[in-house]
């Protein structure tokens, strides 16, 4: 069994989750950790993986709010050939793949709902299906999930569902805000001087008294993280240097300043990796749109639909008597580019609509976040 993963600490509620984790680890249990973010939830899912028979096989994370709804369930199960536009091959999904291991479901308080209902039903009878296929395949996949929400409120406000919250507290292991640490912080910061003293080959001249008591009440909002990252550039941009209250102020002051115009790293990763996804998508989602209207139009020529038909320059449009048939147009007139025919169906169907966003782009069979960035391109 590999153990690298260690949970730094001695401060009696830490001593008392190792205990707890190690004690779960060796079930088959699912687990939930909560936690503020930084507060180490992933390092705690390893430990637990690292600590249970599982541990020779993989530890497969997946961050559930960094996919999009659109492709989160054949990420998780897998999907059949011919599933959607795009699924050329079937693949198996992370379930799969970590079977005899452990799925790491980070952020599980952004599934969509009906996500939700599949993993509840994995959590119960251990039976998924792909997407696409009819029958059910079964993976012996141990689940640790995380959140940083608070669940019980999502619960509240109609965004989980309260059958799996209550199926995945049944364990929870708590980790406590570093601030709720006590000593725990100057054996973290020292093991982080370790870590970074050798890494960029600096020796540290250490903190004075009074910014060793700076350290302890400062509240630390970003947790672990913080003081990791902290450690880092004081290390280096004070070159090794001792630390006086008023470095360790100007550091800190500094940090919540630029984390308020810049997200931290690891969130600002996580947004790339979305819009990259979400991109991505978006794409599929388009050539498959395109693929079936140049279905519709065969053959070569593209035929607008008579109410699509742009009137002729310098013509009033014929007034339509009750029953009267208008003027066939010339073939000219029937033709259109592909981007004036979808920006006057989204214009008629909004029309239709009443400006209804949803029903729209329902109609149009398109999802809403394309409809609007539509809108947004036509100037509609
Ligand atoms: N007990 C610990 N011992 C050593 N390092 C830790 C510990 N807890 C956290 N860390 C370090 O702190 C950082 C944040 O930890 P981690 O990614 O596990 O936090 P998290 O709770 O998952 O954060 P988020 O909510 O932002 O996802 C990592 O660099 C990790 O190595
Ligand atoms: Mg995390």
């Amino acid at each position: 069994m590999s153990r690298n993963i260690e949970i730094l600490g001695r401060s009696p509620v830490i001593l008392q989750l190792k205990a707890l984790a190690r004690q779960v680890a060796v079930t088959d249990v699912t687990v939930l950790i909560t936690g503020e973010t930084g507060s180490g939830k992933e390092v705690l899912a390893r430990f637990v993986h690292e600590h249970s028979r599982r541990s020779a096989k993989s530890f497969i994370p997946v961050n559930c709010g960094a996919i999009p709804a659109g492709i989160i369930e054949s990420e998780l199960f897998g999907h059949e050939r011919g599933a959607f536009t795009g699924a050329v091959q079937s693949r198996k999904g992370y379930f799969e793949s970590a079977d005899h291991g452990s799925i790491f479901l980070d952020e599980i308080g952004e599934t969509p709902l009906e996500t939700q209902v599949k993993l509840l039903r994995i959590i119960e009878t251990g039976v998924f299906q792909r997407v696409g296929a009819s029958e059910t395949i079964s993976a012996d996949t141990r689940i640790i999930a995380a959140t940083n929400r608070n669940l019980h409120q999502e619960v509240v406000d109609g965004n989980f569902r309260e059958d799996l919250y209550y199926r995945l507290r049944s364990v929870e292991l708590q980790l406590p805000a570093l601030r709720e640490r006590g000593s725990d912080i100057l054996l973290l910061a020292e093991h982080f001087v370790h870590e970074f003293e050798s890494k960029h080959g600096i020796t540290f001249e250490g903190f004075t008294p009074e910014s060793t008591e700076l350290l302890l009440r400062y509240p630390w909002p970003g947790n672990v993280r913080e003081l990791r990252n902290l450690i880092e550039s004081l290390l280096i941009l004070e070159r090794g240097k001792q630390i006086s209250p008023d470095i360790l102020e100007r550091h800190l002051v500094q940090r919540s300043r630029n984390k308020s115009l810049v997200h931290d790293p690891v969130r600002t990763e996580k947004n790339e990796l979305n819009l990259i996804y979400g991109s991505l998508m978006q794409l599929r989602q388009e050539i498959g749109e395109i693929r079936q209207m140049l279905q519709q139009l065969q053959p070569t020529r593209i035929t607008a639909p008579q109410f699509l038909l742009p009137v002729p320059a310098g013509q009033e449009p014929p007034a339509l008597e009750n029953d009267a048939t208008p003027p066939k147009p010339s073939i000219e007139e029937q033709t259109a580019t592909l981007e004036e025919l979808e920006k006057r169906s989204i214009d008629a169907a909004l029309l239709k609509f009443g400006g209804n966003k949803r029903k729209t782009a329902q109609a149009l069979g398109i999802n809403e976040r394309t409809l609007y960035r539509k809108i947004k391109e036509y100037g509609l």
